[in-house]
């Protein structure tokens, strides 16, 4: 009876935007995890590992070749591993096909997606068509903020600080820069009164029990 009364209330954080965490370029040409679910308002985070990977978006028939609108991280060369990360807000339940827009990687397989149709359109077919394909990178950075993790900070750092971990200064410009912090400010205000509904949630199981 008792047990029964808890159980919305531990049910409740389960549905709260969490952080998922991908490295890129962790021991090879791989996003780990490469296959990812979801939901509407989590952050995908990307770590970036040596020596230049980026994020890019394409869809599942264009392998290797930027979305018109989609998420682009720009070049990350980082020489040591988690510097900066770039973060994206996931919106929606549709597929995110992503890829490293260095050079051969993605005909290499580097390449990852973010909720997979349940049939058809699989990772391994993108992989398998991207082989053949020819690499474009995006030309601008979009659809995500890059954070300074070096000292544990959680701000977000505008792009004139991001252009010394490796963004192109050249698309990096001001209008870039406020038109990314619009986007990303509103989730991060509503993840912390998640967060805080989530702590004053646990306080109050803890009590019950
Ligand atoms: C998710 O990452 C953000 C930094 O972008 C941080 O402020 C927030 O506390 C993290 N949330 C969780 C649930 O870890
Ligand atoms: C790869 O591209 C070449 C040249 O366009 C084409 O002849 C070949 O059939 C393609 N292979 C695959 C597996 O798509
Ligand atoms: C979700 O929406 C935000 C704000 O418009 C945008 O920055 C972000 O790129 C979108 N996420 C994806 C995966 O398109
Ligand atoms: C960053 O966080 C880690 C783990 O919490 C800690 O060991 C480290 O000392 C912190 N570094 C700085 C610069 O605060
Ligand atoms: C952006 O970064 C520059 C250089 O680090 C700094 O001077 C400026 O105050 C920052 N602006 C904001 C809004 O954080
Ligand atoms: C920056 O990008 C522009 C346009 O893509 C390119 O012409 C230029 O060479 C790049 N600069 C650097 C330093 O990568």
């Amino acid at each position: 009876m008792h047990l029964a009364s808890l159980l919305p209330l531990i049910a409740l954080p389960l549905s709260l935007a969490k952080n998922i965490s991908i490295s890129v370029g962790d021991g090879g040409l791989i996003f780990n995890p490469e296959v990812v679910t979801a939901d509407p308002g989590d952050l995908l985070q990307f770590y970036f590992y040596p020596k230049e990977h980026s994020v890019a978006q394409s869809t599942f028939s264009s392998p290797c070749k930027p979305l018109t609108g989609g998420v682009y991280s720009g070049f990350m060369p980082e020489t040591a591993e988690g510097t900066t990360i770039f973060q994206v807000t996931v919106n929606n339940t549709d597929a995110i096909y992503l890829y490293c827009s260095q050079i051969e990687h993605c005909q290499n397989g580097m390449a990852m997606v973010v909720n997979p149709p349940s049939t058809g359109n699989t990772l391994a077919a993108y992989k398998s068509a991207a082989k053949n394909a020819t690499t474009v990178s995006p030309p601008a950075i979009a659809g995500g903020v890059h954070i300074d993790v070096t000292l544990n900070s959680t701000s977000v750092s505008n792009t004139t600080s991001t252009a010394g971990a490796g963004s192109n200064t050249s698309i990096t410009s001001p209008t870039t820069s406020s038109e990314v912090f619009q986007g990303g400010a509103p989730s991060r205000a509503s993840l912390q009164c998640g967060l805080l509904g989530l702590i004053g949630m646990s306080g109050l199981v803890f009590a019950m029990i």
